[in-house]
Protein backbone atom coordinates (compact mmCIF):
# COMPACT_ATOMS: atom_id res chain seq x y z
CA UNK A 1 0.00 0.00 0.00
CA UNK A 2 2.53 2.71 0.73
CA UNK A 3 5.37 3.01 -1.57
CA UNK A 4 8.88 1.82 -0.74
CA UNK A 5 10.75 5.85 -0.43
CA UNK A 6 7.84 6.15 2.12
CA UNK A 7 8.80 3.18 4.38
CA UNK A 8 12.81 3.68 3.70
CA UNK A 9 12.89 7.55 4.83
CA UNK A 10 10.58 7.18 7.64
CA UNK A 11 12.47 4.07 9.19
CA UNK A 12 15.49 6.56 9.28
CA UNK A 13 13.57 7.82 12.51
CA UNK A 14 11.10 5.51 14.45
CA UNK A 15 10.59 8.05 16.82
CA UNK A 16 8.70 9.64 13.91
CA UNK A 17 7.36 6.82 12.18
CA UNK A 18 4.02 8.19 10.53
CA UNK A 19 1.63 6.17 10.10
CA UNK A 20 -0.05 6.72 7.58
CA UNK A 21 -3.79 5.61 5.99
CA UNK A 22 -2.92 5.99 2.24
CA UNK A 23 -6.34 5.76 0.65
CA UNK A 24 -7.70 5.83 -2.53
CA UNK A 25 -11.15 6.58 -1.91
CA UNK A 26 -10.70 8.84 -4.94
CA UNK A 27 -11.47 5.83 -7.54
CA UNK A 28 -14.82 4.90 -5.58
CA UNK A 29 -16.26 8.25 -4.55
CA UNK A 30 -15.43 11.68 -6.23
CA UNK A 31 -15.72 13.85 -2.74
CA UNK A 32 -12.05 12.88 -1.69
CA UNK A 33 -9.49 14.09 -1.65
CA UNK A 34 -10.71 16.51 -4.92
CA UNK A 35 -13.54 15.82 -6.79
CA UNK A 36 -12.82 14.92 -10.20
CA UNK A 37 -8.80 15.84 -9.75
CA UNK A 38 -7.24 13.03 -7.87
CA UNK A 39 -3.90 14.31 -10.39
CA UNK A 40 -3.65 17.51 -7.86
CA UNK A 41 -0.23 17.44 -6.71
CA UNK A 42 0.23 17.77 -2.77
CA UNK A 43 4.00 18.49 -1.25
CA UNK A 44 3.43 15.35 1.26
CA UNK A 45 2.70 13.54 -1.81
CA UNK A 46 5.34 14.98 -4.26
CA UNK A 47 8.01 14.35 -1.55
CA UNK A 48 7.29 10.72 -2.31
CA UNK A 49 6.92 10.04 1.21
CA UNK A 50 3.62 11.30 2.61
CA UNK A 51 6.25 11.72 5.62
CA UNK A 52 6.16 15.93 6.82
CA UNK A 53 9.51 15.87 6.07
CA UNK A 54 10.05 19.48 7.25
CA UNK A 55 8.66 18.24 11.11
CA UNK A 56 10.69 15.47 10.95
CA UNK A 57 14.14 17.52 10.23
CA UNK A 58 13.23 19.60 13.13
CA UNK A 59 13.45 16.93 15.34
CA UNK A 60 16.06 15.26 14.18
CA UNK A 61 17.58 18.91 14.66
CA UNK A 62 16.84 18.87 18.17
CA UNK A 63 17.93 15.34 18.79
CA UNK A 64 22.13 16.55 17.76
CA UNK A 65 21.83 20.51 18.72
CA UNK A 66 22.73 19.24 21.87
CA UNK A 67 25.73 21.61 22.45
CA UNK A 68 22.90 24.62 23.33
CA UNK A 69 21.94 24.19 26.71
CA UNK A 70 19.11 26.42 26.72
CA UNK A 71 17.60 24.46 24.05
CA UNK A 72 17.72 21.59 25.73
CA UNK A 73 14.58 21.69 27.87
CA UNK A 74 12.60 22.80 24.75
CA UNK A 75 14.40 20.12 22.53
CA UNK A 76 13.09 17.13 24.63
CA UNK A 77 9.59 19.19 25.44
CA UNK A 78 9.55 19.13 21.31
CA UNK A 79 10.42 15.19 21.17
CA UNK A 80 8.18 14.58 23.83
CA UNK A 81 4.89 15.88 22.03
CA UNK A 82 6.20 13.68 19.20
CA UNK A 83 6.35 10.71 21.32
CA UNK A 84 2.57 11.74 22.39
CA UNK A 85 1.48 12.27 18.41
CA UNK A 86 3.03 9.14 17.85
CA UNK A 87 1.39 7.52 20.22
CA UNK A 88 -2.09 9.11 18.98
CA UNK A 89 -1.71 7.78 15.74
CA UNK A 90 -0.84 3.91 16.84
CA UNK A 91 -4.34 4.77 19.24
CA UNK A 92 -5.99 5.80 15.63
CA UNK A 93 -4.48 3.29 13.81
CA UNK A 94 -5.33 0.06 16.10
CA UNK A 95 -9.49 1.53 16.48
CA UNK A 96 -9.79 1.06 12.63
CA UNK A 97 -7.66 -2.37 12.83
CA UNK A 98 -9.71 -3.69 15.09
CA UNK A 99 -12.97 -1.52 14.47
CA UNK A 100 -13.84 -0.95 17.98
CA UNK A 101 -14.47 1.88 20.02
CA UNK A 102 -11.92 2.00 22.11
CA UNK A 103 -12.48 4.02 25.14
CA UNK A 104 -15.70 5.71 25.58
CA UNK A 105 -14.81 8.81 27.01
CA UNK A 106 -17.46 10.60 24.71
CA UNK A 107 -20.92 10.76 25.20
CA UNK A 108 -21.59 11.03 21.79
CA UNK A 109 -19.97 7.88 19.97
CA UNK A 110 -19.97 8.00 15.75
CA UNK A 111 -21.82 4.94 13.88
CA UNK A 112 -23.08 4.58 10.49
CA UNK A 113 -21.71 5.02 7.24
CA UNK A 114 -21.78 8.46 7.36
CA UNK A 115 -18.42 8.45 8.73
CA UNK A 116 -15.50 6.84 6.76
CA UNK A 117 -14.56 5.29 9.68
CA UNK A 118 -16.49 5.99 12.64
CA UNK A 119 -13.73 4.00 14.74
CA UNK A 120 -10.40 6.07 13.76
CA UNK A 121 -12.22 9.04 14.15
CA UNK A 122 -13.88 8.38 17.48
CA UNK A 123 -10.66 7.68 18.26
CA UNK A 124 -8.87 10.46 16.80
CA UNK A 125 -11.46 13.04 18.80
CA UNK A 126 -10.14 11.37 21.95
CA UNK A 127 -6.61 11.90 21.04
CA UNK A 128 -7.26 15.17 20.42
CA UNK A 129 -8.78 16.50 22.91
CA UNK A 130 -6.33 14.81 25.13
CA UNK A 131 -3.19 16.12 23.16
CA UNK A 132 -3.94 19.04 20.89
CA UNK A 133 -2.84 22.17 22.12
CA UNK A 134 -2.58 25.34 19.87
CA UNK A 135 -0.91 28.58 20.37
CA UNK A 136 -2.05 31.79 18.82
CA UNK A 137 1.12 34.11 18.53
CA UNK A 138 0.24 36.89 20.66
CA UNK A 139 1.71 39.68 18.19
CA UNK A 140 -0.40 42.22 16.18
CA UNK A 141 -3.44 44.24 17.17
CA UNK A 142 -7.04 44.21 16.17
CA UNK A 143 -8.59 44.81 14.30
CA UNK A 144 -6.56 42.91 11.91
CA UNK A 145 -5.35 40.58 14.39
CA UNK A 146 -7.05 38.67 17.21
CA UNK A 147 -10.46 39.33 15.86
CA UNK A 148 -12.65 38.76 12.73
CA UNK A 149 -16.07 38.81 11.79
CA UNK A 150 -18.44 37.35 14.36
CA UNK A 151 -21.84 37.16 11.95
CA UNK A 152 -22.85 37.07 8.67
CA UNK A 153 -21.30 34.65 5.59
CA UNK A 154 -17.79 35.02 6.67
CA UNK A 155 -18.89 34.62 10.60
CA UNK A 156 -16.79 30.99 11.12
CA UNK A 157 -13.45 33.52 10.59
CA UNK A 158 -13.95 35.35 13.66
CA UNK A 159 -15.67 32.73 16.02
CA UNK A 160 -12.89 30.29 15.10
CA UNK A 161 -10.55 33.09 16.37
CA UNK A 162 -12.63 34.24 19.20
CA UNK A 163 -13.05 31.00 20.42
CA UNK A 164 -9.76 29.74 20.44
CA UNK A 165 -8.25 32.94 22.00
CA UNK A 166 -10.09 35.61 23.46
CA UNK A 167 -13.50 33.21 25.13
CA UNK A 168 -10.68 31.97 27.50
CA UNK A 169 -12.46 28.62 27.76
CA UNK A 170 -11.17 26.85 24.97
CA UNK A 171 -8.98 23.43 26.63
CA UNK A 172 -7.42 23.37 23.21
CA UNK A 173 -5.03 26.58 24.31
CA UNK A 174 -1.45 25.62 25.07
CA UNK A 175 -0.44 27.37 28.04
CA UNK A 176 2.71 28.67 26.34
CA UNK A 177 4.30 28.07 23.23
CA UNK A 178 6.63 25.13 23.98
CA UNK A 179 3.70 23.20 24.45
CA UNK A 180 1.72 23.27 21.63
CA UNK A 181 1.41 21.03 18.90
CA UNK A 182 0.04 23.55 16.30
CA UNK A 183 0.78 27.43 15.86
CA UNK A 184 -1.96 29.97 14.59
CA UNK A 185 -1.67 33.06 12.90
CA UNK A 186 -4.28 35.53 14.49
CA UNK A 187 -4.96 37.31 10.95
CA UNK A 188 -8.50 38.30 9.98
CA UNK A 189 -8.10 38.15 6.15
CA UNK A 190 -12.02 39.98 6.34
CA UNK A 191 -10.48 42.27 8.77
CA UNK A 192 -7.67 43.19 6.34
CA UNK A 193 -10.12 43.83 3.54
CA UNK A 194 -12.48 46.15 5.48
CA UNK A 195 -9.67 47.96 7.04
CA UNK A 196 -7.18 48.43 4.95
CA UNK A 197 -8.42 47.83 1.72
CA UNK A 198 -11.11 50.83 2.14
CA UNK A 199 -11.85 52.70 0.53
CA UNK A 200 -11.39 50.13 -2.74
CA UNK A 201 -9.32 51.49 -4.78
CA UNK A 202 -7.16 48.32 -5.68
CA UNK A 203 -8.09 44.47 -5.65
CA UNK A 204 -4.29 44.10 -5.74
CA UNK A 205 -3.91 40.94 -3.14
CA UNK A 206 -0.09 42.49 -2.76
CA UNK A 207 -1.24 44.72 0.38
CA UNK A 208 -3.01 41.42 1.97
CA UNK A 209 -0.47 39.08 0.82
CA UNK A 210 2.66 41.98 2.68
CA UNK A 211 0.64 41.51 5.89
CA UNK A 212 1.10 37.92 6.41
CA UNK A 213 4.27 37.82 5.15
CA UNK A 214 5.84 40.53 7.70
CA UNK A 215 3.55 38.58 10.57
CA UNK A 216 4.90 35.44 9.36
CA UNK A 217 8.92 37.36 8.86
CA UNK A 218 8.29 39.07 12.74
CA UNK A 219 7.42 35.45 14.55
CA UNK A 220 9.83 33.00 12.32
CA UNK A 221 12.61 35.89 13.79
CA UNK A 222 11.68 36.12 17.30
CA UNK A 223 10.37 32.70 17.98
CA UNK A 224 12.11 29.19 16.81
CA UNK A 225 8.94 27.45 16.24
CA UNK A 226 8.84 28.19 12.49
CA UNK A 227 11.55 27.67 11.15
CA UNK A 228 12.00 24.37 12.92
CA UNK A 229 8.86 22.90 10.78
CA UNK A 230 8.91 25.33 7.76
CA UNK A 231 5.71 26.82 9.01
CA UNK A 232 4.18 22.87 8.66
CA UNK A 233 2.51 22.90 12.06
CA UNK A 234 0.80 26.74 11.34
CA UNK A 235 -2.19 27.66 10.13
CA UNK A 236 -4.49 30.47 9.29
CA UNK A 237 -8.26 30.28 9.36
CA UNK A 238 -10.21 32.48 7.02
CA UNK A 239 -13.57 32.21 5.02
CA UNK A 240 -12.27 35.37 2.60
CA UNK A 241 -12.42 34.76 -0.65
CA UNK A 242 -9.05 36.09 -1.10
CA UNK A 243 -7.73 34.55 1.63
CA UNK A 244 -6.30 31.55 -0.73
CA UNK A 245 -4.41 34.17 -2.11
CA UNK A 246 -1.89 35.23 0.83
CA UNK A 247 0.28 32.35 -0.25
CA UNK A 248 0.33 33.74 -4.24
CA UNK A 249 2.91 36.03 -4.07
CA UNK A 250 5.87 33.97 -2.57
CA UNK A 251 4.66 30.48 -2.24
CA UNK A 252 7.74 28.85 -1.28
CA UNK A 253 7.44 29.65 2.60
CA UNK A 254 3.62 28.43 2.70
CA UNK A 255 4.69 25.27 0.75
CA UNK A 256 3.80 23.28 3.90
CA UNK A 257 1.46 25.83 6.05
CA UNK A 258 -1.57 24.85 6.61
CA UNK A 259 -4.40 26.97 4.99
CA UNK A 260 -7.72 26.68 6.69
CA UNK A 261 -10.40 27.93 3.52
CA UNK A 262 -13.95 27.96 3.07
CA UNK A 263 -12.86 29.20 -0.51
CA UNK A 264 -11.42 25.46 -1.29
CA UNK A 265 -10.97 25.28 -5.36
CA UNK A 266 -9.03 22.38 -6.42
CA UNK A 267 -8.31 23.82 -9.37
CA UNK A 268 -6.64 27.17 -7.97
CA UNK A 269 -4.03 25.49 -5.41
CA UNK A 270 -6.37 24.06 -2.71
CA UNK A 271 -4.45 20.87 -1.49
CA UNK A 272 -7.10 18.80 0.30
CA UNK A 273 -3.81 16.64 1.93
CA UNK A 274 -2.49 20.21 3.25
CA UNK A 275 -5.27 22.64 3.46
CA UNK A 276 -8.50 22.60 5.50
CA UNK A 277 -12.05 23.09 4.01
CA UNK A 278 -14.04 25.50 6.22
CA UNK A 279 -17.59 25.67 6.19
CA UNK A 280 -19.03 28.47 5.46
CA UNK A 281 -22.11 29.65 7.60
CA UNK A 282 -24.03 32.95 7.85
CA UNK A 283 -25.04 33.93 11.34
CA UNK A 284 -27.63 36.30 12.11
CA UNK A 285 -26.39 39.06 14.14
CA UNK A 286 -26.78 38.00 17.35
CA UNK A 287 -26.82 34.24 16.72
CA UNK A 288 -25.19 30.98 16.22
CA UNK A 289 -26.96 30.13 13.06
CA UNK A 290 -30.49 29.38 11.39
CA UNK A 291 -32.95 27.44 13.16
CA UNK A 292 -32.41 23.27 13.15
CA UNK A 293 -35.41 22.16 11.85
CA UNK A 294 -37.14 18.52 11.75
CA UNK A 295 -39.47 18.58 8.90
CA UNK A 296 -40.50 15.22 8.04
CA UNK A 297 -38.82 14.03 5.08
CA UNK A 298 -42.11 12.53 4.04
CA UNK A 299 -43.98 15.82 3.73
CA UNK A 300 -41.85 18.26 1.72
CA UNK A 301 -43.97 19.36 -0.97
CA UNK A 302 -41.38 20.81 -3.02
CA UNK A 303 -39.18 18.60 -4.99
CA UNK A 304 -35.94 20.83 -5.72
CA UNK A 305 -35.67 24.16 -4.23
CA UNK A 306 -33.24 27.14 -5.17
CA UNK A 307 -32.92 30.91 -4.41
CA UNK A 308 -30.20 33.10 -4.13
CA UNK A 309 -28.30 35.78 -6.55
CA UNK A 310 -27.02 34.88 -10.26
CA UNK A 311 -23.10 35.21 -8.96
CA UNK A 312 -20.55 33.58 -10.76
CA UNK A 313 -20.73 31.46 -13.93
CA UNK A 314 -22.21 28.05 -12.32
CA UNK A 315 -25.65 30.21 -11.03
CA UNK A 316 -25.95 31.44 -14.38
CA UNK A 317 -26.07 28.19 -16.36
CA UNK A 318 -28.79 26.94 -13.28
CA UNK A 319 -30.89 29.55 -14.19
CA UNK A 320 -30.91 29.57 -17.85
CA UNK A 321 -31.80 25.54 -17.65
CA UNK A 322 -34.23 25.73 -14.60
CA UNK A 323 -35.76 29.34 -13.35
CA UNK A 324 -38.94 29.38 -14.39
CA UNK A 325 -38.54 26.30 -16.35
CA UNK A 326 -40.20 23.15 -14.27
CA UNK A 327 -42.78 23.58 -11.69
CA UNK A 328 -40.58 20.86 -9.46
CA UNK A 329 -37.24 22.45 -9.46
CA UNK A 330 -37.93 26.15 -7.80
CA UNK A 331 -35.02 28.05 -8.76
CA UNK A 332 -35.54 31.68 -7.95
CA UNK A 333 -33.43 34.84 -8.58
CA UNK A 334 -33.67 36.25 -5.49
CA UNK A 335 -37.24 34.79 -3.02
CA UNK A 336 -39.91 37.42 -3.06
CA UNK A 337 -39.83 39.45 0.29
CA UNK A 338 -43.13 37.41 1.30
CA UNK A 339 -41.86 33.93 0.72
CA UNK A 340 -39.71 32.57 3.91
CA UNK A 341 -36.46 31.09 2.42
CA UNK A 342 -36.16 29.01 6.21
CA UNK A 343 -39.60 27.56 5.93
CA UNK A 344 -39.41 26.78 2.22
CA UNK A 345 -35.87 24.88 2.56
CA UNK A 346 -37.79 22.62 5.03
CA UNK A 347 -40.91 22.07 2.37
CA UNK A 348 -37.83 20.65 0.22
CA UNK A 349 -36.73 17.33 -0.47
CA UNK A 350 -33.48 18.69 -2.44
CA UNK A 351 -31.64 22.18 -1.99
CA UNK A 352 -29.47 23.22 -4.18
CA UNK A 353 -26.45 24.41 -3.20
CA UNK A 354 -24.61 25.94 -6.69
CA UNK A 355 -21.23 27.19 -6.04
CA UNK A 356 -21.16 31.26 -6.55
CA UNK A 357 -18.51 33.37 -6.86
CA UNK A 358 -16.49 30.84 -5.19
CA UNK A 359 -17.10 27.57 -5.01
CA UNK A 360 -18.49 27.65 -0.86
CA UNK A 361 -22.18 28.39 -0.59
CA UNK A 362 -23.47 29.23 3.37
CA UNK A 363 -26.44 26.71 1.66
CA UNK A 364 -24.37 24.02 2.29
CA UNK A 365 -24.99 24.15 5.89
CA UNK A 366 -28.51 25.47 5.61
CA UNK A 367 -29.55 22.67 3.90
CA UNK A 368 -28.53 20.28 6.56
CA UNK A 369 -30.06 22.66 9.30
CA UNK A 370 -33.49 22.40 7.36
CA UNK A 371 -33.45 18.62 6.88
CA UNK A 372 -32.99 18.93 3.37
CA UNK A 373 -30.53 17.00 1.28
CA UNK A 374 -28.07 18.84 -0.69
CA UNK A 375 -27.19 19.27 -3.64
CA UNK A 376 -24.14 20.01 -4.64
CA UNK A 377 -23.32 21.62 -7.48
CA UNK A 378 -19.62 22.40 -8.31
CA UNK A 379 -16.63 21.52 -9.62
CA UNK A 380 -13.75 21.21 -8.02
CA UNK A 381 -15.12 21.72 -4.40
CA UNK A 382 -13.27 20.37 -1.48
CA UNK A 383 -16.12 19.15 0.57
CA UNK A 384 -15.85 20.54 4.58
CA UNK A 385 -15.02 17.42 6.89
CA UNK A 386 -14.46 15.08 3.69
CA UNK A 387 -11.53 13.28 5.95
CA UNK A 388 -14.17 11.83 8.09
CA UNK A 389 -17.72 12.20 6.41
CA UNK A 390 -18.24 10.26 3.10
CA UNK A 391 -20.48 13.34 1.93
CA UNK A 392 -21.97 10.91 -1.20
CA UNK A 393 -23.96 9.08 1.86
CA UNK A 394 -25.80 12.02 2.49
CA UNK A 395 -25.80 14.64 -0.28
CA UNK A 396 -25.99 14.58 -4.14
CA UNK A 397 -23.24 15.91 -6.13
CA UNK A 398 -24.39 17.44 -9.39
CA UNK A 399 -21.04 18.32 -12.35
CA UNK A 400 -21.45 21.45 -13.62
CA UNK A 401 -21.50 19.80 -17.15
CA UNK A 402 -24.88 18.16 -16.07
CA UNK A 403 -26.88 20.79 -15.24
CA UNK A 404 -29.14 20.20 -17.90
CA UNK A 405 -29.74 16.74 -16.27
CA UNK A 406 -30.56 17.88 -12.81
CA UNK A 407 -34.06 16.52 -12.52
CA UNK A 408 -33.29 13.02 -13.90
CA UNK A 409 -30.48 13.29 -11.84
CA UNK A 410 -32.53 13.94 -8.41
CA UNK A 411 -35.57 11.68 -10.16
CA UNK A 412 -33.34 8.90 -10.30
CA UNK A 413 -32.93 8.59 -6.82
CA UNK A 414 -35.12 6.32 -5.50
CA UNK A 415 -37.61 7.24 -2.57
CA UNK A 416 -35.75 4.87 -0.37
CA UNK A 417 -32.29 5.91 -1.14
CA UNK A 418 -33.87 9.46 -0.51
CA UNK A 419 -35.02 8.48 2.95
CA UNK A 420 -31.68 7.08 3.86
CA UNK A 421 -29.85 9.85 2.92
CA UNK A 422 -32.39 12.88 4.57
CA UNK A 423 -31.95 10.65 8.00
CA UNK A 424 -28.08 11.01 7.73
CA UNK A 425 -28.68 14.60 6.95
CA UNK A 426 -30.29 14.87 10.18
CA UNK A 427 -27.66 12.77 11.64
CA UNK A 428 -24.38 14.70 10.41
CA UNK A 429 -26.20 18.14 11.91
CA UNK A 430 -24.57 17.94 14.91
CA UNK A 431 -21.39 18.42 13.08
CA UNK A 432 -22.66 21.96 11.73
CA UNK A 433 -23.59 23.29 14.85
CA UNK A 434 -21.67 26.55 16.55
CA UNK A 435 -21.98 26.08 20.25
CA UNK A 436 -20.11 28.84 22.32
CA UNK A 437 -17.86 27.50 23.86
CA UNK A 438 -17.24 24.88 21.39
CA UNK A 439 -19.03 21.27 22.09
CA UNK A 440 -16.80 18.01 21.49
CA UNK A 441 -17.68 17.26 17.38
CA UNK A 442 -19.50 20.39 16.60
CA UNK A 443 -18.59 22.63 13.88
CA UNK A 444 -15.42 24.35 16.17
CA UNK A 445 -14.42 20.94 16.75
CA UNK A 446 -14.53 19.61 13.43
CA UNK A 447 -12.27 22.39 12.34
CA UNK A 448 -9.75 22.03 14.96
CA UNK A 449 -10.23 18.23 13.81
CA UNK A 450 -9.37 18.56 10.31
CA UNK A 451 -6.06 20.95 11.31
CA UNK A 452 -5.32 17.87 13.81
CA UNK A 453 -5.18 15.42 11.24
CA UNK A 454 -3.14 17.59 8.82
CA UNK A 455 -0.90 18.08 11.65
CA UNK A 456 -0.57 14.48 12.65
CA UNK A 457 -0.34 13.87 8.74
CA UNK A 458 -2.71 11.20 9.07
CA UNK A 459 -5.87 9.90 6.74
CA UNK A 460 -8.43 7.71 7.94
CA UNK A 461 -9.02 4.67 5.88
CA UNK A 462 -12.38 2.84 5.38
C1 LIG B 1 15.26 16.94 5.53
O1 LIG B 1 16.32 16.05 5.64
C2 LIG B 1 16.52 15.27 4.47
C3 LIG B 1 17.64 14.26 4.76
O2 LIG B 1 18.46 14.70 5.78
C4 LIG B 1 16.86 16.20 3.30
O3 LIG B 1 17.06 15.44 2.13
C5 LIG B 1 15.73 17.16 3.10
O4 LIG B 1 16.03 18.09 2.08
C6 LIG B 1 15.43 17.91 4.38
N1 LIG B 1 14.27 18.72 4.21
C7 LIG B 1 14.23 19.99 4.58
C8 LIG B 1 12.98 20.70 4.27
O5 LIG B 1 15.15 20.55 5.17
C1 LIG C 1 14.55 31.73 10.92
O1 LIG C 1 15.04 31.79 9.59
C2 LIG C 1 15.10 33.11 9.09
C3 LIG C 1 15.47 33.04 7.62
O2 LIG C 1 16.45 32.08 7.40
C4 LIG C 1 16.10 33.91 9.90
O3 LIG C 1 16.17 35.24 9.44
C5 LIG C 1 15.65 33.92 11.34
O4 LIG C 1 16.57 34.57 12.16
C6 LIG C 1 15.45 32.50 11.85
N1 LIG C 1 14.83 32.55 13.17
C7 LIG C 1 15.39 32.12 14.26
C8 LIG C 1 14.61 32.24 15.50
O5 LIG C 1 16.50 31.64 14.26
C1 LIG D 1 18.42 21.61 10.54
O1 LIG D 1 19.74 22.03 10.69
C2 LIG D 1 20.39 22.32 9.47
C3 LIG D 1 21.85 22.66 9.77
O2 LIG D 1 22.05 22.79 11.12
C4 LIG D 1 19.66 23.48 8.77
O3 LIG D 1 20.29 23.74 7.54
C5 LIG D 1 18.24 23.07 8.53
O4 LIG D 1 17.50 24.14 7.95
C6 LIG D 1 17.58 22.68 9.83
N1 LIG D 1 16.25 22.19 9.54
C7 LIG D 1 15.21 22.62 10.18
C8 LIG D 1 13.91 22.08 9.71
O5 LIG D 1 15.25 23.39 11.11
C1 LIG E 1 -47.60 18.30 6.12
O1 LIG E 1 -47.36 19.67 5.89
C2 LIG E 1 -48.52 20.48 5.97
C3 LIG E 1 -48.16 21.90 5.56
O2 LIG E 1 -46.88 22.25 5.94
C4 LIG E 1 -49.06 20.38 7.41
O3 LIG E 1 -50.22 21.17 7.52
C5 LIG E 1 -49.36 18.94 7.74
O4 LIG E 1 -49.76 18.82 9.08
C6 LIG E 1 -48.11 18.06 7.51
N1 LIG E 1 -48.44 16.67 7.70
C7 LIG E 1 -47.63 15.82 8.32
C8 LIG E 1 -48.08 14.40 8.37
O5 LIG E 1 -46.56 16.17 8.83
C1 LIG F 1 -39.41 31.34 8.59
O1 LIG F 1 -39.58 29.94 8.75
C2 LIG F 1 -38.85 29.39 9.81
C3 LIG F 1 -38.99 27.88 9.77
O2 LIG F 1 -40.31 27.48 9.57
C4 LIG F 1 -39.32 29.97 11.12
O3 LIG F 1 -38.57 29.45 12.19
C5 LIG F 1 -39.15 31.49 11.07
O4 LIG F 1 -39.70 32.07 12.22
C6 LIG F 1 -39.84 32.07 9.83
N1 LIG F 1 -39.51 33.47 9.71
C7 LIG F 1 -40.41 34.41 9.52
C8 LIG F 1 -39.91 35.81 9.38
O5 LIG F 1 -41.58 34.15 9.47
C1 LIG G 1 -12.37 27.25 -9.41
O1 LIG G 1 -11.16 27.49 -10.05
C2 LIG G 1 -11.19 27.43 -11.46
C3 LIG G 1 -9.77 27.64 -11.95
O2 LIG G 1 -9.33 28.91 -11.61
C4 LIG G 1 -12.14 28.48 -11.99
O3 LIG G 1 -12.22 28.39 -13.39
C5 LIG G 1 -13.51 28.26 -11.38
O4 LIG G 1 -14.38 29.29 -11.79
C6 LIG G 1 -13.41 28.26 -9.87
N1 LIG G 1 -14.72 27.95 -9.33
C7 LIG G 1 -15.50 28.86 -8.81
C8 LIG G 1 -16.85 28.43 -8.43
O5 LIG G 1 -15.14 30.00 -8.61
Amino acid sequence: MAGSAYTNTCLLYPSLFLILFFSFMNHQFHYFPCPHNSTVPNHRQVSGTYCNDDLQNASKNSTTLDHVPTMQVKKNQFEKLEDGLARARAAIREAARSRSYMSYKEDFVPTGSVYINPYSFHQSHIEMEKRFRIWSYEEGEPPLFHKGPMNDIYSIEGQFMDELELSGKSPFVAKDPDEAVAFSLPISVVNVVRFVYRPYTTYSRVRLQNIVEDYISIISKKYPYWNRSNGADHFLVSCHDWAPDISAGHPKPFKNFIRVLCNANCSEGFQPVRDVSLPEIKLPFGKLGPPLLTHSPKNRSIFAFFAGGGHGDVRKILFKHWKNKDKEIQVHNYLPKTLNYTHLMAQSKFCLCPSGYEVASPRVVEAIYAGCVPVIISDSYALPFSDVLDWSKFSVHVPVARIPELKAILQSVSEHEYLRKQKRVMQVQRHFVINRPAKPFDMLHMVLHSVWLRRLNLRLLK
